[in-house]
């Protein structure tokens, strides 16, 4: 094949590649011409061992030749190819800046976690601290301490679930979930010397049936203060402090006897509704009553102050205890406890 030959061949060459339709047929091509096997320009160097001496220097140069332009015209191609599809692609992409973003899911702290955080933060700001305590309790802790003996009527009110022999060291002495948080003043009160000003948020546990306002695990917050010249109205104060932060500034505040063992006098507290303020019968979130009962409170029994070594003639202090769910269903206005733990998104999310 003569130098005239190579250049005609390189030119079919130039021309097929520069017309490849797409990269299979660029490949197509590049074999026909460059392939290791037959490809033509293979076949032609292959050649040149068989020639004259004389002749190969030109030979091989036509031959270097046209595969230089048959590689950059693969190379050109191939790139040309390449920008073609990237264009088509973005041709087919179409932005639509008026669609709405996708959701992102945040998550959420739960409505009870919420309101135990703003039981405790607007407690802090009257100077208490919060603490928190062991749900399973012992015996002494959650009644007998409390002035509440073994056959003490008032335990049909605190009735819970028994664990039999938790450590295995005594199986007469089983533990229990505590019913209420009450049984952490007794714990505060024996690690600590007065003053003493505590609010102790968490889960209890009670043997029950539950409904619309009852569960059988639950969350209480519960109060504690001990000081030398602790009275009531120190107690009421206190809880109109805190009526105001959690439901504004206007609410009234009742109290009424009420008995509870471990405090004398023993005393209930029900909040006026912030939702009717007493003006409609039908009221949802009071009944019409006007009032919504809120926790039990009184001035700590000196028994209960005695049996932890406090000299009750020098050592005053009032306790109060009330169910966290009830303030969340106050402030939510959600209808039923239930809903709190049934992890339906629907309800969750919307606060
Ligand atoms: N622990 C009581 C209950 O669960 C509520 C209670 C009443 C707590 C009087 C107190 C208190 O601290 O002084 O029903």
């Amino acid at each position: 094949m003569a130098g005239e030959e190579l250049r005609s061949l390189a030119d079919r060459a130039v021309a097929e590649i520069g017309a490849a339709v797409d990269e299979a047929a660029l490949e197509a091509a590049r074999v026909r011409y460059l392939g290791r096997k037959d490809g033509a320009l293979t076949e032609a160097t292959k050649r040149i061992g068989s020639l004259p001496a004389a002749e190969k220097p030109a030979y091989g140069a036509a031959v270097n030749e046209a595969k230089r332009r048959i590689e950059a015209a693969v190379e050109e191609r191939s790139g040309a190819l390449r920008t073609a599809t990237v264009a088509r692609e973005l041709a087919g992409e179409h932005v639509d800046a008026t669609l709405p973003p996708r959701r992102v899911r945040l998550g959420r702290l739960h409505p009870v976690t919420q309101t135990m955080r703003d039981v405790s933060r607007i407690f802090a700001t009257l100077g208490f601290e919060t603490v928190e305590g062991p749900e399973i309790e012992w015996d002494y802790y959650a009644f007998e301490a409390l002035n509440i003996p073994a056959g003490h009527p008032a335990r049909e009110k605190w009735q819970t679930l028994w664990i039999s022999n938790p450590l295995g060291d005594d199986p007469a002495r089983p533990m229990l979930g505590r019913p209420h948080t009450s049984p952490m003043q007794v714990r505060v009160m024996e690690q600590r010397k007065p003053p003493i000003r505590v609010v102790i948020p968490g889960r209890c546990y009670r043997y029950e049936a539950t409904d619309a306002i009852r569960e059988s695990i639950f969350f209480q917050y519960e109060g504690l203060a001990i000081d030398e010249k602790l009275t009531m109205s120190d107690l009421k104060g206190t809880l109109y402090a805190f009526a105001r932060q959690v439901f504004g500034s206007d609410r009234k505040i009742r109290f009424r006897v009420d008995y509870f063992p471990f405090t004398e006098p023993s005393a209930e507290i029900a909040f006026d509704c912030f939702a009717c303020e007493g003006k409609d019968p039908h009221c949802r979130v009071c009944g019409g009553d006007g009032w919504i009962e809120a926790a039990g409170c009184g001035m700590v029994h000196p028994d209960v102050l005695r049996r932890v070594g406090y000299d009750p003639k020098r050592y005053q202090g009032f306790a109060f205890g009330g169910g966290l769910e009830r303030l969340a269903m106050l402030r939510t206005g959600a209808p039923d406890i239930r809903l709190f733990y049934q992890n339906d998104l629907r309800f969750l999310e919307q606060f």
